[in-house]
């Protein structure tokens, strides 16, 4: 009996001595703790800050998976490419292993790539996209993130499809759209290919369309509702549909709307874009007609298990689906009262 337990454990060391990297290789004790430095454009931006909720939640569940040590750092740019770059460095000087970036200002993103190759620090952009040149400057940068055309066209359909269905948009009935645009920040890829390509695919379906108007509201809630406050004064019931780059833009229409205790059914058609839950609440009560899921969860995810494979040096291909060499997509979801359910359960 001594002899065959004093061979299995023979037999499990050796096997520790082939395969120390098993399972993501948190049994080696050097590499027993990453440490991940995540700079955020904007904290109090609501998709942002449900990434990077998600992320903390997810790096304690990989934690758990695979008994390593997951540090994250979390800073907010707080909107200032100056501060971001400060805490980039910061970042770099204490030894963190990988760099997440949700840059500030896309132009920005070279720099940022030539302190991470010079520190050797595999540097990973997330939501904000870097142009195309930027992310070949370097083997070791990637991009995680949606499509932003994709969202567009599905916000296209969303309309086309209410319409097939019976939903009457053009109010005045004179057989043209008058709509109104929500933008987001000038210059993101997002706020550039939603506006863009929601309306080519209702132009592409031969529906006529006339924009009475369209300014950016950054992204914001406070700031849309301003934008579409004077917009009601000036055209009140002409606004027939409003396309919003994000929910939260396409929130405060539905707060102009109601500050004039317009009825839910005199409010113009609203779509948004990210499927936040305070916008699966408004589809729910009637006032957003329909959003595209910008799956936050799915791109944090994509994040640490990508994180986790840079630092153990394992393969990325089996930790993540990498396309064109260095980007990970996660695709986009329509969601309307039809499917609302499937979006409330993960919660
Ligand atoms: C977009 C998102 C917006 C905003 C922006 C920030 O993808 O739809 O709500 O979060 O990113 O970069």
């Amino acid at each position: 009996m001594k002899k065959f337990v004093l061979r299995a454990v023979a037999i499990l060391l050796l096997l520790n001595l082939i395969f120390p990297l098993a399972a993501c290789g948190g049994a080696e004790d050097d590499v027993t703790t990453i440490r991940i430095g995540v700079a955020l454009y904007k904290q109090d931006d609501t998709f942002i800050s449900l990434v990077s909720q998600e992320l903390e939640k997810y790096a304690m569940e990989k934690e758990a998976e695979l008994g390593i040590k997951i540090n994250l750092y979390i800073s907010d740019g707080n909107g200032s490419q100056s501060a971001q770059n400060e805490q980039i460095d910061r970042f770099l000087d204490r030894g963190y292993d990988i760099i997440c970036v949700n840059v500030v200002d896309r132009t920005a993103a070279a720099v940022l790539i030539d302190k991470a190759q010079n520190a050797e620090v595999p540097i990973i952009f997330f939501n904000r996209e870097p142009v195309y040149e930027d992310m070949m400057r370097w083997h070791n940068v990637y991009y995680v993130g949606s499509d932003g055309a994709g969202s567009g066209v599905l916000q296209g359909q969303i309309i086309l499809n209410a319409i097939e269905n019976g939903t009457v948009i053009d109010r005045n009935g004179d057989g043209v759209l008058q709509y109104v645009m929500l933008e987001g920040e000038p210059g993101h890829q997002d706020a550039l290919l939603r506006t863009e390509n929601s309306v080519r695919v209702l132009t592409a379906s031969g529906i006529a369309v006339e924009k009475l108007a369209g300014d950016s509201a950054n992204w914001q809630r406070g700031q849309a509702l301003e934008k579409m406050r004077t917009w009601l004064r000036d055209m009140g019931e002409s606004i027939e549909l409003v396309i919003a780059n994000n929910d939260d833009m396409a929130l405060g229409a539905i707060d102009a709307c109601t500050e004039l205790e317009m009825a839910v059914e005199d409010m113009p058609f609203i779509v948004g874009v990210d499927a936040t839950p305070p916008a699966l609440i408004a589809l729910q009560d009637g006032t957003l007609k329909g959003t595209v899921l910008n799956d936050a969860e799915g791109q944090a995810h994509a994040m640490i298990n990508l994180s986790c494979a840079l630092a153990f040096d394992e393969p990325i291909s089996a930790a993540v689906e990498l396309v064109d060499g260095n980007y990970i997509w996660l695709p986009y979801v329509t969601v309307t009262l039809d499917n609302i359910e499937d979006f409330l359960e993960e919660e």
